[in-house]
């Protein structure tokens, strides 16, 4: 049973919430994870003036994902941060290139998460998830959250993203936040309960 985390990163907190899910799906027996990114579109002139050419260095050893290799896998947790309340671009055009896998019905039946980060708190996580799970479901997916089982986004004694559409991080508003141990939790505890989903969907 095969997991892809499909993620975008700036600035690294999606990375770093990539790896815990991947970690989560390694707790399910018989689970093999492969981490991918998407491509990059923006040209390095313009990630350079994000301050993003430093950061990124730590996950340019991840291989980039092709589309085919979606129509490989049993589940597919996709990662991404808000970009006003939506997917990044990144990840829009690497979708939009899953025509021919929507015309064959390859993606049908298997399962899709998602998770997110954003600068503030408010800032559009459940907006970008939820948004996100349109396509999922054009494309066939059996769609699959974060329940309140993982008992951290109950949480109100310190700020949390993570909420029953998928985990999430809040990065600040100059990114110097990167995810708190319990982002995490609920990261790796969505990698797990996709995996388990996804064993129960293949046995
Ligand atoms: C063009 C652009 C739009 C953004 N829009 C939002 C937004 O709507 N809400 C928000 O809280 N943060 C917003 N952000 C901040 C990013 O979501 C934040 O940098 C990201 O979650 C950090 O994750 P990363 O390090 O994995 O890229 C935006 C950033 C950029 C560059």
């Amino acid at each position: 049973m095969k997991v892809l985390v499909v993620f975008y990163s700036t600035y690294g907190h999606i990375y770093k919430m990539a790896e815990a899910v991947a970690e989560g799906v390694k707790q399910v027996g018989g689970a093999q994870v492969e981490l991918r990114r998407v491509p990059e579109t923006l040209p390095d002139e313009v990630l350079a003036n994000m301050g993003a050419l430093d950061a990124q260095k730590a996950f340019a050893h991840v291989p980039v994902c092709t589309v085919d290799e979606l129509a490989t896998a049993d589940a597919i947790i996709f990662g991404t941060p808000t970009r006003f309340g939506n997917m990044c671009g990144q990840m829009r055009q690497f979708l939009d290139a899953t025509g021919q896998l929507w015309a064959n019905g390859s993606l049908i039946g298997k399962v899709g998460s998602v998770f997110a980060s954003s600068a503030t708190q408010h800032g559009g996580q459940e907006s970008t998830i939820l948004s996100f799970h349109i396509t999922l479901l054009h494309q066939g997916f059996v769609v699959v959250g974060l329940p309140y089982a993982f008992q951290g986004q109950m949480r109100i004694d310190e700020i949390s993203g993570g909420s029953p559409y998928g985990a999430s991080t809040i990065a600040g508003g100059d990114g110097s936040r990167m995810p708190s141990e319990n982002e995490l939790a609920a990261a790796s505890f969505q990698g797990q309960h996709v995996a388990n989903i996804a064993a129960k969907l293949a046995g």
